[in-house]
């Protein structure tokens, strides 16, 4: 479903992808682990084009996206949940909703009406709490929150970037769980984390960046056996 073909992204004159090669396969859980600084967000930034790459292609259903603006690249169905949530904090839940909407892709009423009961089904906590201020919420609840702005859009493909950060195992774990349940619904997904054990454990393929490189791919069940990969990442 995506492609990133030997993609370099500077900022400036700071290189932070260096000859970037992954695939998100359709229907599949995908995984990029490194440390901080690697070039995850950079990455993701690259994708959905707000931060475009220099050298080489990012292909979307064997399209040409590498150049296009992001709202166009939402429009075709990849949509991002940023790293540190980036919620609207002074506002409601539903006004998160909306807003997220607006500024993503729908304008006409009845359309964001439509979505919104399609993400209070999915996300029924937020069904309660739609008229919450949203820095109220919780750090796992603002997460879902994050999510289901993104989801907003019906993406086809959602980039995640660490939804975990921050979290408590347990709140993470339920993060997880909703992931999973959209993955089971259709959706294709690509997380970049730090946390990478339930990350991997959630994935079907992962890949290890470091310094802006791609240094180890994998299935995730390889991976979590790397000997590597066990005693940088996995703690
Ligand atoms: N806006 C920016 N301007 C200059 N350098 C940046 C900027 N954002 C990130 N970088 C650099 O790019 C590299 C990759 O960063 P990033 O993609 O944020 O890594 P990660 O998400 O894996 O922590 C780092 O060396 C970082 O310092
Ligand atoms: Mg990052």
């Amino acid at each position: 479903m995506l492609r990133v073909e030997k993609v370099s992204t500077f900022y400036g004159n700071i290189q932070a992808l260096r000859d970037v090669t992954i695939r998100a396969r359709r229907g599949r859980i995908t995984t990029i682990i490194g440390a901080n600084g690697a070039g995850k967000t950079t990455l993701l930034r690259t994708i959905s084009g707000l931060t475009p790459a220099r050298h080489g292609l990012v292909l979307f259903e064997d399209k040409d996206i590498t150049s296009l603006p992001p709202d166009r690249i939402v429009r075709m169905g990849i949509s991002q949940v940023p790293q540190g949530r980036q919620i609207f904090s002074e506002l409601t839940v539903e006004d998160n909703l909306k807003l997220g909407a607006y500024i993503r892709r729908f304008r006409k009423r009845s359309d964001i009406m439509r979505d919104k009961e399609f993400i209070y089904e999915l996300f029924p906590i937020l069904y309660q709490r739609r008229k919450q201020i949203a820095g109220t919420l919780s750090g796992g609840e603002q997460q879902m929150l994050a999510i289901a702005r993104a989801m907003m859009s019906r993406p086809k493909l959602l980039l995640l970037d660490e939804p975990s950060m921050g979290l408590a195992p347990k709140v993470i774990q339920s993060i997880f769980k909703t992931l999973f349940d959209l993955h089971e619904q259709g959706l294709t997904i690509l997380i970049v984390e730090q946390d990478a054990k339930i990350a991997l454990e959630a994935s079907d393929y992962g890949y290890v960046m470091r310094m802006g490189k791609i240094a180890l791919e994998g299935s995730a069940k390889e991976l979590l056996e790397n000997e590597e990969v066990k005693r940088i990442y996995l703690g």
